[in-house]
């Protein structure tokens, strides 16, 4: 299934980068959310493939939502799928996208990669088996304090009608070393999995923006849960991710 799973991700992150920077035909899902004909052949490609190879499996894919013989949270087997995560950088040309691609098991996530096709970088993580990039073992970082801390977060679609993310963001940044905004959510968890972020936090986002990261920087050594310390739901995110050595900080500075 990881093999299968890589393989798909390839192909499709390869359809990304051939159309990357050509003009292209975007749609607006909303005011601020958008589509690209990109996002749409990348996952065709990675649902024909799951049905071709796995057809008794359930899909949830951003596009096209729910299909397979039986297609609701908790299935046997689920994918679900992220086809371009990061669809507005990508639409500007700035080159920072992935192809997210996890997999549930009654409920729980089993195996997640997510494909950076710009820097050929792909993480994978199997429950119990470790997270990797590019087949070597990755770990989260060891860095213990907030004020020596690398973060990260991202805004949800309808950020004109939130304003806690405002007080969230100055929040840390007052308290961290320093904090990124790069677009892509499962890459963004990728990072926290591999070491580059010390600590992740975002609201609004949907199962296939966290499925394969959470899982990632779980089998990194990292801890996901919502801003309170409870256990995460894919289904209904906030999400909270960091090394684990600073989740109670960033905890804290989310009860501000
Ligand atoms: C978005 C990205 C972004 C996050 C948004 C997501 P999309 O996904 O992950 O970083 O801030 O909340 O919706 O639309 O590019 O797949
Ligand atoms: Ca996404
Ligand atoms: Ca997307």
């Amino acid at each position: 299934m990881l093999n299968f799973a890589i393989q798909t991700a390839r192909d499709a992150g390869r359809i990304l980068a051939e159309r990357f920077g050509r003009t292209l035909q975007v749609t607006n899902k909303s005011e601020l959310d958008l589509v690209t004909e990109s996002d749409l052949a990348s996952e065709r490609l990675i649902i024909d493939r799951i049905k071709t190879y796995h057809p008794r499996h359930a899909i949830l894919a951003e596009e096209s939502g729910a299909s397979g013989p039986v297609a609701h949270a908790g299935d046997e087997w689920r994918w679900i799928i992220d086809p371009l995560d990061g669809t507005t950088n990508y639409a500007h040309g700035y080159p920072c996208f992935c192809v997210s691609i996890g997999l549930e098991h009654k409920g729980r996530m089993e195996l997640g990669v997510v494909y950076d096709p710009m820097r050929d970088e792909l993480f994978t993580a199997e429950r119990g088996e470790g997270a990797a990039l590019n087949g070597r073992r990755i770990q989260v970082s060891p860095v213990d304090t907030l004020a020596g801390a690398l973060l990260c977060t991202g805004f949800p679609y309808d950020v004109r009608e939130r304003s806690e993310f405002a007080r969230h963001f100055a929040n840390f940044i007052m308290n961290a070393q320093a904090v990124r905004r790069d677009g892509a959510a499962a890459l963004d968890l990728a990072y926290v999995a591999a070491g580059r972020f010390d600590g992740f936090w975002e609201e609004g986002l949907k199962p296939w923006d966290v499925a394969a990261g959470s899982l990632l920087v779980e089998e990194a050594g990292g801890r996901v849960s919502k801003y309170d310390g409870t256990p995460l739901s894919i289904y209904t995110p906030p999400i909270l991710a960091s090394n684990g050595l600073l989740q109670e900080e960033m905890m804290r500075v989310l009860s501000i």
